[in-house]
């Protein structure tokens, strides 16, 4: 049975960047008042990148492609899947993984998306890692991408500073050696109505919600006992303990929210990913975002064990545990 490893990261930042000072000053136009020290001290936010208008998930998910492909060191005519996991499809179809695939300038091999809102990067992880496992697939292409400022209410101050946009990308290969070690995902759907936008384009009209609404309140507590039980799951699974983890790279919703899973797993603070004051929560693009910048900074390296984790809307929620 082969394994699957992670051979190459990427990432791509749409270039503005929103301050939390610039952020407060534009809602205040509309009579409704927050402020960096708010923003700061409840969540760890300071920026978030916000994409132009008309800027599609599809094509900051292929500008990461092609830097985790650079990474890996493979042209795209290598990779035979591709799978994309957003919140914030272009279109409600195709898959924006099938226009990845064409402005890569490939074809032939499966693409498509994966729906698990902010958990979406390690359940495509782990569908990509079972594909290749089974000998579907050899070389894949997992990407987290939203352009989650176009679901934002921007006169809702209680969701509207806590996201930004942005895309990650890894690229896994087929190997010898272990790569992926233990994968676990989970859902509630019972809890659906905590994390939602809940519209559709339906007989030609927008029907429902076309917002992202939450319960903040709910969301942060489920998260904090979803993410530290499977995090210790997964590590049961592959036969380690906790102190064999290198670093915990958690989803970047809430500083508070990262450092009560640390505390819960015993994983001390030097040992997580953090750069939610830099991005903001990116949805399903947070978790290989944060891969990469720890990479790219020379934090994360070669051979080290790596706890990834997602939760968000469904509720869904899981880990994948790897050696890079
Ligand atoms: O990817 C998963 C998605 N999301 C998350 O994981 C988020 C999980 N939840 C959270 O991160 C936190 O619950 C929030 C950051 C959303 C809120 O923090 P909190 O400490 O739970 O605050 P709260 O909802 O209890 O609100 C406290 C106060 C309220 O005012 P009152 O009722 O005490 O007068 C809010 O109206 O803060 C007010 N508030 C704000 N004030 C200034 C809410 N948003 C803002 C804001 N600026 N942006």
């Amino acid at each position: 049975m082969p394994y699957t490893k992670i051979i190459g990261t990427g990432a791509y930042l749409p270039p503005r960047i929103v301050s939390n000072d610039e952020l407060a000053a534009q809602l205040a136009q509309d009579g409704i008042e927050t402020s960096d020290q708010w923003i700061i001290e409840r969540t760890g936010i300071r920026q978030r990148h916000i994409a132009e208008r008309g800027v599609t998930t599809s094509q900051i998910a292929t500008f990461a492609a092609q830097a985790a492909l650079k990474d890996a060191g493979l042209d795209a005519a290598d990779i035979d899947l591709i799978v994309v996991a957003t919140s914030t499809p272009d279109f409600v179809f195709p898959s924006t993984a099938c226009l990845v695939q064409n402005q890569l300038g490939i074809s032939g091999g499966a693409a498509f998306d994966v729906q698990a809102v902010c958990s979406g990067f390690v359940y495509a992880l782990t569908t990509a890692d079972a594909l290749i496992k089974a000998g579907n697939a050899t070389k894949a292409l997992v990407i987290g991408a939203e352009v989650f400022s176009s679901i934002l209410d921007w006169k809702d101050r209680s969701t509207c500073v806590l996201f930004g946009d942005g895309a990650g990308a890894v690229v896994l290969s087929q190997s010898d050696e272990p790569g992926i070690l233990a994968t676990q995902l989970k859902a509630d759907g019972s809890q659906n109505h905590i994390l939602c936008a809940a519209g559709n384009v339906s007989y030609g009209e927008v029907v429902g919600d076309p917002f992202l609404r939450m319960d903040g309140q709910a969301v942060f507590k489920f998260a904090v006992n979803a993410l530290s039980k499977s995090g210790q799951d997964v590590v049961a699974q592959a036969g380690l303990t906790m102190d064999q983890i290198d670093w915990l790279i958690p989803h970047q919703a809430n500083v508070r929210i990262i450092n009560f899973i640390g505390r819960k797993l015993g994983v001390p603070t030097e040992k997580v990913v953090i750069t939610l004051d830099k991005h903001a929560n990116t949805s399903a693009a947070s978790v290989p975002l944060a891969l990469d910048a720890a990479r790219k900074d020379g934090r994360v390296q070669r051979g080290q064990t790596l706890l990834m984790q997602g939760v968000g809307g469904g509720f869904t929620w899981g880990s994948v545990l790897a050696r890079l």
